[in-house]
Order: structure tokens, then C-alpha cells, then sequence
């Protein structure tokens, strides 16, 4: 396995990688999402990559880029075990040189939802994902259900400017009491731990609502946020039913569909979704 930290060295590997080159850029700190991801990718190419770089402009002033979960030598050591080939570890000032001015903006999905409350997170994430797309030439890239919008922004960006990579999503690993696996799960102590369930049960319900027949969005909303509420250390951020490919909030539930909710446990703000549609 491969260390490389500059752009220049990544690019003059590259040329030498054998295709399909499959990517899956992270922020490090890895739990068993992460390695699914990687799983998934060391399955479909011939070549894997994975980049550790906790980006800077995805965070909003206040919000924890400066406590964010760091451990590199553990992450390179679960790298290693997975036959991983290359892992790109570039510097902030490798990203982002003095004088970087250039983002790039996805309109209208990425101001619901996450992008309501974090109003420059998803240009944080799209313009670093380009950056990443254009030094590493992956055939495909990995991201995780886990964190929906994103897939769906992601999707979009490489949709409407023509990037030549495919996108795969691969489904939300879950602890064994169903709480998401997110790095953010290390701030919670054992009483909020405890609490965070309250996420997926709420999930859990509109599933079996809509599993049961149920189409109104709003009746599952207000069922999710009284469960929700129930539970002292939680506060709602959003609870939403929409459109699974727009976001957009829906009355009826009659074509695919996303449950995502946002939820404060104690400090820790948590995300989670489940899909609803197909076979029920
Ligand atoms: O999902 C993440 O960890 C980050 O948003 C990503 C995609 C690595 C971009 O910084």
C-alpha cells in the first residue's frame, strides 16, 4: 500500500494504475461504514484508492472541524488489512493554496434538509469531491447511504457537468441496536448513547407505517416527531418524507421516497434515513 501526499505524486501514479480504478474518499476515523465502502470497491476494481482529508470548507463556523476524530496510523493499519492500493493524505494547503478561490455549486437539492441549517457545508463537499475526481480519474467512487443528501448531490454534480466516473451508494452499517455508524458516535456518553436509538426506531416506524399502507407524509412526519419527542435528551432538527431523487417534501407518499431525520443528542448532532420504496 501506498502512502502519497501531494497532488503531483498522485498524478504521475495514476498513470501507471491498472483500470477500473475504484475510490472512496473519507475523512478518516474509520468505523465499519467506511470499511464496507472499501469492501465494495476492492470487490468491483482491480485498483482501489482511498483518500484521507478532513476537509475544512465543509464545516460552518461553530461546528466541530477543530474536535473532529483524527487516529491516521489506526486508519492505515485497517487500510492495509483491506488491500487497499493507494491512500491519497493530502495537507490543507495541498487542497486548498493560498489564493484558492473556485467552488462549485449544486442548486436546489442542496438547500433542503442538511443544507437548510449548514448553508455552505454542501459546497464544502461538492467542490473538495471535484478536486478529488479530477487529481484521482476514478472509474467509480463509493459513498454511503448514510448520509443521503449527499449521495444525491454528488449524483447530480457528476450528472450535470459530465464527469466521467460512475457513482455507487452502498448501504448504512448499523450497530447492533440499530444506531447509523458515524465517526460522530464517539462524542456521545453512555446515557446519550442510549438516547441516540431514538434515530432509528422513528426510522424503523415510518417504514412500518408506509410497509403498512400508510401514504400520508404528514401523518408519518408527526408520528416519527411524537416518538421523537418522547425521549428527553433529543431535539429535532428536521424529520422529512421526500422525493428520494429531488428531496423535495411530499404530501403523498407515491413514488420512491427518503425518511431522513436530524436529531441534537445532548451536543451531538446525528443524521440518519432509511428508503422507502420497491417491495416494501
Ligand atoms: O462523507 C464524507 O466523509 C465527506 O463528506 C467526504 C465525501 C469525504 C468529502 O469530504
Amino acid at each position: 500500500m501506498q502512502v502519497v501526499k501531494t497532488v503531483t505524486e498522485m498524478r504521475k501514479l495514476r498513470r501507471q494504475l491498472n483500470e477500473p480504478v475504484g475510490f472512496v474518499p473519507t475523512m478518516g476515523y474509520f468505523h465499519e461504514g467506511h470499511l464496507s465502502l472499501v469492501r465494495q470497491a476492492r470487490k468491483e476494481n482491480s485498483t482501489v484508492v482511498v483518500s484521507i482529508f478532513v476537509n475544512p470548507t465543509q464545516f460552518g463556523p461553530g461546528e466541530d472541524f477543530q474536535d473532529y476524530p483524527r487516529d491516521l496510523e489506526r486508519d492505515l493499519e485497517l487500510l492495509e488489512r483491506e488491500k487497499v492500493d493507494i491512500v491519497f493524505v493530502p495537507s490543507e494547503e495541498e487542497m486548498y493554496p493560498s489564493g484558492f478561490s473556485s467552488w462549485i455549486d449544486v442548486e436546489g437539492v442542496t438547500e433542503r434538509l442538511e443544507g437548510a441549517s449548514r448553508l455552505e457545508h454542501f459546497r464544502g463537499v461538492i467542490t473538495v469531491c471535484a478536486k478529488l475526481f479530477n487529481i484521482i480519474q476514478p472509474t467509480r467512487a463509493y459513498f454511503g447511504q448514510k448520509d443521503a443528501q449527499q449521495a444525491v448531490v454528488i449524483k447530480k454534480m457528476v450528472a450535470d457537468l459530465s464527469m466521467n466516473l460512475e457513482i455507487t451508494v452502498v448501504s448504512t452499517i448499523r450497530e447492533s441496536d440499530g444506531l447509523a455508524m458515524s465517526s460522530r458516535n464517539t462524542y456521545l456518553n453512555p446515557e446519550e448513547r442510549q438516547a441516540a436509538i431514538v434515530l432509528f426506531r422513528a426510522l424503523s416506524l415510518a417504514r412500518e407505517l408506509w410497509q403498512g399502507g400508510e401514504k400520508d407524509a404528514d401523518k408519518i412526519r408527526h408520528e416519527m416527531t411524537s416518538l421523537i419527542q418522547k425521549e428527553p435528551l433529543a431535539r429535532i432538527d428536521y424529520v422529512s418524507i421526500a422525493d428520494a431523487n429531488t428531496l423535495e417534501e411530499l404530501k403523498a407518499i407515491n413514488r420512491p421516497a427518503l425518511a431522513s431525520l436530524a436529531v441534537r443528542i445532548g451536543k451531538t448532532r446525528l443524521i440518519d434515513n432509511v428508503l422507502l420504496k420497491g417491495g416494501k
